[in-house]
């Protein structure tokens, strides 16, 4: 039954390619259905005293040698340490682990206390290898594995997943799973909004915990590439809760000081032949602050020879043509887009609106003010920008689309979905975008993307395809 429905949507696509150079709103209607999150004991905390739960890793340092393993235990803090080895190494006795002890940290959030929230980073790890690790103690140990990603270097293949504004609905859910059945994403780049604790009553922080659950499956296995959103503030005033980020800063820990960072909100990592730059919509980002200052100097440190992708991470599209959040993105385009242009950025992903978008590759960076000249135009040196806030949190869809669409606008659905890109090597990569509602080959928007230092030639986009 399903596998039918796929083929229908799949003609009915294959229908539209032909009018898909540029400009296209799918005709594609998705069913729309109430966006209800699902109950907090959906995915329980795993059984024993003091059982490690919501683990999860991320990158640890410049250039994917080390790894940030992350957990909670819900009672004691101790034991706080993580044992891990190599594949095909002392896999047996206790011998030869090696051990990483954890910054343990806890956070109150009005009347509801945290569990002890650990992070430990293991360092000096060989590259392309699987390492296996170990929390907990005794008959609550819980076991798991990674896979370090290949030296960074020009022509390393590598596949990332895209997914933004999460949630826990049951939509998200189908995101996470359709994500998660496929096997070739190696680590996520997430555009932020993650557990949308704050859409309920007093923030209600155990939605942290129980995003952690949810999520672990992939997030234990593969480093998840975190971006902040609007929903990561979390700031209450009427409760007191004044801290912006306060329960997403101490659960997510980020390599940021390895780029000279010195905020977690905006930090660079290199991974394979990807140069990934993570921003924050919601800090200051005008001239002069940490994060411009910052951004300024890491894009000199962009070394296209040694990673020819340069791709960056940020909440609030400043290319998207949905009523929903419209422009809110502008003044931070205003402020970095003339950068993205002169340091040829590939792609830039962003969330926050709940819907899927993909721009031409345009730029608006001559307006002074008198002369007029305000309106995006083609440039071959500008980013592809992407938006797929479409997750599947508990707002729903963002399906009240600008019309007529802009001509800055390739291709809009308002469906739920993830992304995949696959880089192939200095010049090629496949991007594709998987809507919910079919089975996990189709892709509902498909393109070759050309690398713009090696290759920068006008991309052909096809609206869908089998991969
Ligand atoms: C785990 O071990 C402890 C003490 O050794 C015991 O009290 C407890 O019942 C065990 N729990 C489980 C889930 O087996
Ligand atoms: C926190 O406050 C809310 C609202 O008064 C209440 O429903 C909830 O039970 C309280 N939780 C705790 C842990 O005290
Ligand atoms: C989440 O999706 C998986 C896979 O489809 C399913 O087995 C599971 O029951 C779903 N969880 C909930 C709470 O609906
Ligand atoms: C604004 O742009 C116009 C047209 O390109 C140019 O003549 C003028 O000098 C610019 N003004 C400033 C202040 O840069
Ligand atoms: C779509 O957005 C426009 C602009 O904000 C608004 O005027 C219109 O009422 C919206 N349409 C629907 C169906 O919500
Ligand atoms: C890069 O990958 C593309 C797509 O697979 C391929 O067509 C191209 O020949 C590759 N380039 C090199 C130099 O291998
Ligand atoms: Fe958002």
């Amino acid at each position: 039954m399903t596998s039918i429905w796929s083929l229908m949507v799949f003609f009915l696509l294959l229908s539209i390619v032909g009018v898909s150079n540029g400009g296209l709103t799918s005709r594609y209607i998705r069913k729309s259905r109430p966006s209800i999150d699902m109950p907090l004991d959906a995915f329980p905390s795993p059984k024993g005293f003091n059982a490690p739960e919501q683990v999860h890793i991320t990158q640890g340092d410049y250039v994917g040698r080390s790894v940030i393993i992350s957990w909670v235990t819900p009672i004691k803090k101790y034991p706080n340490t993580v044992r891990y080895w190599e594949d095909g190494k002392h896999g047996h006795g206790h011998k030869h682990k090696h051990i990483a002890r954890a910054i343990t940290t806890t956070y109150r959030y009005y009347n509801y206390t945290s569990g002890f929230i650990h992070h430990a980073t293991v360092k000096r790890l060989k590259y392309d290898t699987l390492y296996f690790y170990e929390l907990g103690r005794g008959n609550v140990t819980r076991h798991f594995s990674f896979k370090t990603p290949p030296e960074v270097g020009p022509d390393v293949p590598y596949t990332f997943g895209v997914i933004g504004d999460l949630g826990q609905t049951y939509d998200s859910n189908q995101t996470f799973e359709h994500y998660v059945s496929n096997p070739k994403g190696q680590a996520m780049l997430f555009v932020g909004d993650l557990s949308y604790a704050d859409n309920h009553p007093f923030h209600d922080n155990r939605k942290w915990d129980a995003w952690g659950r949810f999520v672990e499956k992939s997030t234990a296995y593969q480093p998840w590439i975190w971006t902040a959103g609007n929903h990561e503030l979390d700031l209450a005033p009427d409760i007191e809760e004044n801290q912006p980020f306060k329960p997403y800063l101490h659960r997510y820990h980020v390599p940021h000081k390895a780029s000279q960072s010195t905020s977690p909100l905006w930090y660079a990592i290199k991974r394979a032949s990807a140069h990934i730059i993570v921003l924050s919509s919601y800090s200051a980002y005008g001239k002069y602050t940490p994060q411009y200052n910052w951004l300024q100097q890491e894009l000199q440190r962009v070394n296209r020879y040694e990673t020819p992708w340069l791709i960056v991470l940020l909440h609030s599209p400043w290319y998207n043509s949905n009523n929903y959040h419209y422009m809110e993105g502008e003044s931070m385009r205003v402020m970095f887009e003339s950068w993205f242009v002169q340091s040829k950025v590939d792609i830039v992903f962003a969330g926050h609106v709940h819907s899927y978008e993909r721009s031409e590759r345009v730029s608006n960076v001559k307006y002074n003010i008198t002369n007029g000249l305000s309106f995006p135009v083609k440039d071959p040196s500008a980013p592809i920008y992407i938006t797929i806030g479409d997750g599947g949190n508990i707002e729903g869809l963002a399906n009240n689309f600008t019309e007529p669409q802009p001509s800055y606008s390739g291709f809009r659905e308002a469906s739920f979905g993830h992304a995949i890109l696959d880089i192939r090597n200095r010049t090629h990569a496949y991007y594709t975008w998987h809507r919910n509602q079919d089975s996990e080959p189709v892709a509902a928007d498909s393109i070759w993307l050309y690398n713009r230092y090696y290759f920068p030639q006008e991309e052909k986009t096809g609206a869908s395809t089998m991969v």
